[in-house]
């Protein structure tokens, strides 16, 4: 199974399912000489545990990282890093009666056409679990980034159809620190509450929700981004896109450009900057120096205890309701992900651009 790396030059692979005994990272191409201790890994995997809301998954995991090779006295040494997440609180039960049923919406169906075979536990590589070996490898970049004045934060904008109010929230006026005391990490107080009741209201009625995540890099610089085919916004989609639940991504207006005259679209420049942000950060695959702005959509999580319709591995329909430990919704524990992916894709960028 090939496809677990993402990187030219800051290489980042990922191991292990949900149910094995531990998941973990590789990361090759850090330069020599960065801080990093599993502390500053740790305080990044642990905004990704469940917990926050009571509409998260309740499989509690420790998710306590270790370094296992790659520095030394606290600093990188230029060798590969590999980071490992023991899988702790492993319970396969709810996954025996469903070991043969397609999930609805989950990479069951796919995974066993393309194998012929599937760790049924948990949802094996396809789990969520996988993103936090993701989350530790973004911790190593954020390392790298930080040297450079560079920050990567994300936050909820929209969950189950409830949208903050754009008027009062626009993209400079949100910080990480505005976000950080909120279980949704949202910066609207009012929508977060009425979030958080639709999350309860759905999660007793055994169904999920999706929603929009919003990410800022500030303090990006100029250059970064190769073209053509390893355009910034080109990798930063495929990271992006490579986390499960996420159906679409959009830079800057996004998809509203496409209702824009080219008067309105361009962001004019001065020798003072631009005067606006529409390109989302990135020209012709090349940042400009202004903040990147990219937005998630984010699909109801598969796994729900609501009837559905399917088939099994015998050829038979099924009703399916599904037990287990699962996430209401991917929101907000797929925020420290996209932060990671982003970072990640930035500290690649930035080596690139620092060789030629
Ligand atoms: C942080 C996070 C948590 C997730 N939790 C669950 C979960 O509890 N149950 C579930 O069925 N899917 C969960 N998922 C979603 C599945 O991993 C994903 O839907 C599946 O791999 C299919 O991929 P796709 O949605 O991209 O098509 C989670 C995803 C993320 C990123």
């Amino acid at each position: 199974m090939s496809g677990n790396s993402i990187g030219f030059l800051f290489k980042v692979t990922t191991w292990g399912e949900s149910h094995g005994p531990a998941t973990g990272a590789v990361v090759e191409g850090c330069p020599p000489g960065i801080n990093l201790t599993e502390s500053d890994i740790q305080k990044w995997l642990n905004r990704r545990r469940p917990g926050r809301i009571a509409a998260s998954s309740p499989r509690q995991e420790d998710d306590t990282v270790k370094i296992l090779s790659g520095t030394f006295q606290g600093k990188t040494t230029g060798t590969p890093i590999s980071l490992f997440l023991e899988n702790t609180n492993v319970d396969s039960s709810a996954y025996e009666d469903i070991k043969d049923i397609f999930r609805p919406g989950h990479g069951d169906f796919t995974y066993f056409r393309k194998y012929g075979i599937r760790d049924y536990r948990g949802g094996g590589r396809a789990s969520g679990r996988e993103t936090a070996a993701r989350v530790a490898a973004g911790a190593v970049a954020e390392q790298l980034l930080s040297c450079y004045g560079m920050e990567v934060f994300a936050y909820t904008t929209a969950l189950g159809g409830i949208v903050i109010d754009r008027k009062k929230y626009r993209v400079g006026t949100i910080s990480r620190q505005n976000v950080a005391e909120d279980h949704l990490l949202c910066p609207d107080a009012d929508a977060a509450r009425a979030m958080e009741e639709k999350l309860e209201q759905v999660r007793r009625s055994g169904d999920s929700l999706g929603g929009i995540v919003e990410i800022v890099v500030r303090g990006c610089p100029p250059g970064l981004g190769e073209p053509v085919f390893d355009k910034m916004d080109a990798d930063l989609a495929k990271a992006l896109m490579s986390i499960g639940t996420v159906k679409g991504v959009e830079i800057g207006a996004g998809f509203k450009v496409s209702e824009m005259t080219g008067s309105q679209a361009n962001d004019p420049m001065t020798l003072d900057g631009f005067l606006s942000n529409h390109a989302g950060g990135v020209l012709a695959g090349i940042t400009t120096g202004q903040d990147i702005v990219l937005r998630v959509a984010i699909k109801p999580i598969p796994s729900i205890a609501k009837d559905q319709q399917t088939i099994d591995v015998q050829g038979n329909h099924v009703t399916l309701s599904i037990k287990g430990r699962h996430d209401v919704s991917a929101i907000p524990r797929i925020i420290p992900v996209c932060e990671a992916m982003v970072t990640i894709v930035l500290a690649d960028h930035l080596l690139r651009q620092k060789a030629i």
